[in-house]
């Protein structure tokens, strides 16, 4: 069954491939490796770990380089083939159609400049751009030349990209002369500008002109790309790099302050991006992909750029946001590209259903085939709506759970092949055992039980180490559960083994004695027609410990409504699909929640408001819409 393992085609062979890649990991993935890439040396060693120290190595003593997997090898057969589908902010600009012989000859370009400007093996890079083809480009050119990329969101503040570069100690940062928004525009330029007056580290800055506006730039440090790569050669041949060398840093928030730099290694992160699309994608030759995240987060990094691109995929890049020029935008792209993979996020879905079903039906959806959700747990009316009016209920969703930590998805369903179950993430991906703890340590076994989920064995695409900090590393994942990599999230298992991510385990609240978490009620709450999204947080209570605060936000459908009598509803809802104990103490309506760029609300904020304490409410300047906040400071019950 060689070749069957890098396709699985029914639930049989699911259980099949799985079980093989438990017994015997090594030769399960090697198998794997051998086959569908190519190596400028083999492995020596497929696997060595040890998850006290905690190291991971996988295909240790191997060369090859990701961008002749990802590109080169597909000039012979696909040549011609689309491999970027770019799809403009403004949707009267014309799509662009780079195929893989022009990236390559533009990735080539690009490595050949950053080569002239001092960049080597190893020499970290800064990418400050937006979602525009030279963003992937960037990423890619690093890769050939073995510099280590250090994707910054281009929506991040100018403290926050500080940070981020003197964290990594950045000798060159590609950026943008702006970036559109929607009907905005976003200075860019400005913004770097601001930031590298904190960081002496850099030497070099190369801006893409996008959106031609005036700009400063700094004699001596700053310069066009443009005329650059006129200049530069179409060949730069790979650097031939270890299986183990860093490919790329990108930070993640933590529970304190300063950001946590995830080091992601060439060979095994390769090999399972690559294999995790393929198969949780079902993807084929003549697919058109589309991702809609940022290549800023790690969903874009996996499977936007590399994942895609080592299968020799068509990958489409969207530049705009769901709601301009106006929220059927999404499904005009869905339309116009005849996507067949579409891979969003819950904050995405509930934004988009809050709009009603007419912007959806003006647009012919039938090429979908496989719906995909990331990011957060997805509520059972999202699921529902994302299953009924964007699948017509025939295009499976796929809930995907995984980390900027874990480099792939780790608990999915394999679209056609396993029976999907509203908010279920389901089983996990080949190769991943996952395992259920209870608070003292102990593993749960067996079906029907909830605790924390952790993971017992390495996959090749973990991330090895805290760039500079491994041992917050260590403390971060290892140091909980002994020789467990412990995700921070809480999960149960249903009565056939499916799995369903709870939330993060700090979201958990005490009430009473009782341990809740968040989603469950969130999901309730957000059953009520008249509410659009929900966020609950606990406060101190005399009695009770704790008790709940419930942030909700309601559907602008124009109707007013008291809200006393809503609060009364939401709490019968909790009362009825959760029981009484999770009833709110407090509900205060909201104009909107607090988000983090990536679309996560930031509980940690309204915890602190709802326990009346907004002395200190830390840094907000990385929200997505920090406006929101003072509001709900004033309205606070
Ligand atoms: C959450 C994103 C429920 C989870 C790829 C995880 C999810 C965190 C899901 C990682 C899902 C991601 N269901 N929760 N399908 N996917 N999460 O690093 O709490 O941005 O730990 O990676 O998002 O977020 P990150």
């Amino acid at each position: 069954m060689k070749m069957s393992n890098y396709h699985i085609k029914h639930l049989e062979e699911y259980y099949q491939v799985y079980r093989k890649s438990i017994r015997e990991p090594e030769s399960f993935w090697e198998e794997v490796a051998e086959e569908h890439f190519i190596w400028r040396k083999k492995w020596d060693n497929v696997l060595s770990w040890d998850f006290k120290k905690p190291e991971v190595k996988w295909f240790e003593g191997a060369k090859l380089n990701i961008t002749e997997n990802c590109i080169d090898r597909h000039l012979a057969t696909r040549g011609d083939k689309t491999a970027i589908l770019f799809e403009p902010n403004n949707p009267d600009e014309p799509s662009e159609h780079i195929t893989y012989k022009q990236l390559y000859d533009r990735v080539n370009q690009f490595a050949n400049v950053l080569k002239a400007q001092g960049v080597g093996k190893g020499d970290r890079v800064c990418i400050y751009v937006p979602m525009i083809p030279e963003l992937a480009i960037a990423v890619l050119a690093c890769a050939r030349i073995g510099a280590i990329h250090s994707v910054v969101f281009a929506g991040f503040s100018a403290t926050a990209l500080a940070t981020r570069i003197n964290d990594s100690d950045c000798k060159l940062v590609v950026t943008a002369d702006g970036s559109y928004r929607g009907a905005k525009s976003i200075d860019l330029k400005g913004i770097v500008d601001d930031a590298l007056e904190k960081c002496p580290c850099v030497k070099n800055v190369l801006v893409v002109k996008r959106v031609n506006t005036e700009i400063s730039m700094k004699a001596g440090r700053d310069q066009w790309l443009q005329p650059l790569l006129d200049e530069a050669s179409t060949n730069c041949s790979p650097e031939i790099m270890d299986a183990e060398a860093p490919l790329f840093i990108l930070y993640t928030s933590g529970s304190t302050g300063q950001p946590k730099g995830m080091v992601h290694t060439t060979a095994g992160y390769m090999v399972y991006t690559a294999y995790t699309f393929k198969n949780a994608f079902q993807y084929r030759e003549n697919d058109v992909y589309w991702c809609t995240a940022d290549i800023g987060w790690i969903t874009g990094h996996s499977y936007i750029v590399y994942g895609p691109l080592a299968n020799g995929a068509t990958t489409v890049l969207f530049e705009g946001v769901p709601s301009y020029p106006d929220f059927g935008r999404f499904w005009q792209i869905v339309q116009k590209h005849k996507i067949t993979q579409f891979y969003t996020a819950p904050t995405a879905i509930r934004a988009l259903a809050k709009q009603g079903v007419e912007v959806v039906e003006k647009y012919d959806l039938s090429s979908l085939k496989v719906l995909g959700s990331v990011g957060e747990p997805i509520n059972e009316e999202a699921w529902h709506w994302y299953n009924d009016v964007i699948g017509k209920g025939k295009s499976p969703i796929i809930d995907s759970w995984w980390q900027t930590e874990t480099g792939g998805i780790m608990i999915t369903p394999i679209p056609y092949v396993t029976p999907t179950k509203p908010t279920y993430a389901t089983l996990p991906f080949i190769g991943i055992q996952p395992a259920l703890m209870d608070e003292q340590g102990n593993e749960l076994k067996g079906n029907q039980v909830e605790g924390r989920l952790c993971i017992k064995f390495p996959w090749p695409s973990i991330a090895r180490t805290i760039w500079g900090n491994h041992e917050r590393y260590r403390e971060t994942y290892f140091s909980a559960y002994e020789n467990n990599y412990f995700t921070g999230d809480g999960a149960l298992r249903d009565e056939v083994g499916y799995y369903r991510i709870t939330g993060r385990v700090d979201d958990v609240i005490i009430v009473s004695g009782h341990n809740l978490g968040t989603a469950p009620i969130e999901d309730a709450i957000n059953e009520h027609p008249a509410v659009a999204e929900s966020a609950i947080v606990g406060f101190p209570h005399d009695i009770k410990g704790s008790a709940l605060y419930g942030y909700v936000t309601l559907k602008e459908t124009g109707e007013s409504r008291v809200h006393d009598n809503l609060r009364k509803e939401i709490n019968q809802l909790i009362s009825d699909k959760i029981g009484p104990i999770a009833k709110l103490d407090k509900i205060q309506f909201t104009q909107g929640l607090p988000k983090t760029r990536s679309g996560k609300i930031m509980r940690r904020i309204l915890r602190k408001i709802a326990s009346k304490d907004t002395s200190n409410l830390g840094d907000t300047s990385t929200l997505l819409n920090p406006e929101v906040v003072q509001d709900i400071i004033d309205n606070a019950l």
